[in-house]
């Protein structure tokens, strides 16, 4: 349980993955430790995940640390339950509906075309720093309408500050990085607010989102939308630099994987950016994405929830008020589940394999319902990586020099450590 009220918070913070990944090996699927105070009970596994996710038996309001809280607004979905959750839920979904994603592919492939272009013409190169910006510019084009022929480096630089922070002490000092962080996310929220202010948001989710009415005509107010479009950052820009990151390790290390990948891009895709027909029909390269997703280090646990009143779960007791985490990384690497769990296999996720799983089993973006606390953003990233893979294939070679290329440790998503080393040339016809 570690340190009196301190705990096991530093190894945690330290490198969430291998912290929740070896006590899961030592203590089982279900085990506890202490966290600045809280008593916190991980869950592993399909079964123990699924319970956690019950909303019989956890919320999420007063789950994730004060600290978090503040960073991203204490009334951000992931901090909301019960029906307030709900109501402000089912708008932000309609950001993920088909059509909706379908109109983001042209802008997302600008902003792709753009960063790719310029790792042609530097010819052997670490694109790991632009993949950052890459992330934080697809994310600015989405919540914020960017326009995405340029980057934006003073928001992408404020947000990193604001990532740092997360991971620091939270004392709000002018020279701490917590209260760094502070003052970027300050700055990130004026600039939000001017972007939802004037933009019409073509193209983009901000647009969308404006646009979004429930049932009874209810729609996000201007502060509603600025609190979210926030998150939203935070929520899509580590998990996209990094599937980008995995996904052009995956394809230079398995050179049969993308001529496979190539040659059903070649059949089913069209020159220009796929559009979302086109890449629903990339089976083998939604299965790639998908165990990338599994393989490599994302998204270590789900936010936290509090126990709704006493609890058991295989003999063990959850008493009201602890704290619990789906453990999504334990579980994606659970051998129960999934054979051989270390091992990348591009061709183990297929639509059947995927749907013969337990529930619970496959939750790199969380799990449950979508209109509980599963992430929205799950169809978008499941479309983006296959659609990628799909149109990198197509148009370019890569070669992918000898490399240390294991994930580095520590915070979310962490990239390999060489910075992912490429060298990208247009595709050789022949
Ligand atoms: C590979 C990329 C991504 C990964 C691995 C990922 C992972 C996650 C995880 C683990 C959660 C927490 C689930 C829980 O607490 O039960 C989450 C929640 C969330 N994600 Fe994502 N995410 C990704 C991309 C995105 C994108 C592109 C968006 C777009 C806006 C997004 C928006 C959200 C939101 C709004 C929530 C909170 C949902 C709620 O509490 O109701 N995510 N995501």
């Amino acid at each position: 349980m570690g340190a009196p009220y301190v705990g096991e918070a530093l190894q945690f913070l330290k490198d969430p993955f291998s912290f929740t990944l070896s006590r899961t090996k030592q203590h089982g699927n279900i085990w506890k430790t202490k966290i600045l105070g809280d008593t916190v009970v991980f869950f592993a596994g399909p079964k123990a995940f699924s319970f956690f996710m019950n909303p019989e038996n956890f919320t999420r309001q007063s789950g994730s640390p004060k600290f978090m809280q503040e960073l991203l607004h204490p009334d951000a979905v992931p901090f909301l339950d019960g029906d307030r959750h709900k109501n402000r839920k089912r708008l932000l979904m309609s950001a993920f509906t088909d059509t909706a994603m379908d109109s983001y592919l042209p802008n997302m492939f600008a902003i792709f075309e753009r960063f790719v272009s310029k790792w042609v013409a530097e010819g052997e190169t670490v694109v790991g720093p632009d993949l950052s910006q890459l992330g934080f510019d697809i994310a600015d084009m989405l919540f914020a309408a960017s326009d995405p022929a340029t980057s934006n480096v003073t928001m992408a630089n404020d947000f990193s500050t604001l990532i740092k922070g997360t991971f620091a002490p939270p004392i709000n000092l002018p020279f701490t990085s917590y209260g760094k962080a502070v003052k970027a996310r300050d700055r990130l929220r004026r600039y939000i607010q001017a972007q939802v202010a004037e933009q019409d948001g073509k193209g983009t989710a901000l647009g969308v989102l404006k646009a979004a009415r429930g049932p009874g005509g209810e729609q996000l107010s201007a502060t509603e939308l600025e609190i979210e479009l926030l998150h939203f950052f935070f929520a899509a820009h580590g998990g996209l630099t990094a599937a980008i990151a995995w996904l052009l390790v995956v394809i230079g290390q398995h050179p049969e994987l993308a001529n496979r990948v190539r040659a059903e891009a070649d059949a089913q895709l069209g020159e220009g950016a796929p559009s979302l027909k086109q890449v629903r029909s990339l089976d083998q390269a939604r299965s790639v994405s998908r165990e990338v997703l599994r393989a490599y280090p994302i998204a270590p646990t789900t936010f936290l929830g509090v126990a709704k009143k006493d609890l058991e779960l295989d003999g063990y007791t959850i008493r009201e008020g602890w704290k619990g985490a789906g453990a999504i990384w334990a579980t994606l690497q659970d051998g129960a589940t999934f054979t051989d769990p270390t091992a990348f296999q591009g061709d183990r996720l297929g639509d059947a394999a995927i749907g013969a799983l337990p529930n619970n089993a496959f939750v790199p973006q969380g799990g449950g319902p979508p209109d509980g606390h599963r992430c929205p953003g799950e169809t978008l990233i499941q479309l983006v990586m296959p659609a990628f893979l799909g149109w990198f294939t197509r148009h370019y070679d890569l070669e992918f020099p000898t490399q240390e290329s294991t994930p580095g440790g520590g915070g979310l998503g962490p990239l390999p450590k060489s910075g992912v080393r490429i060298k990208i040339t247009p595709r050789a016809r022949g």
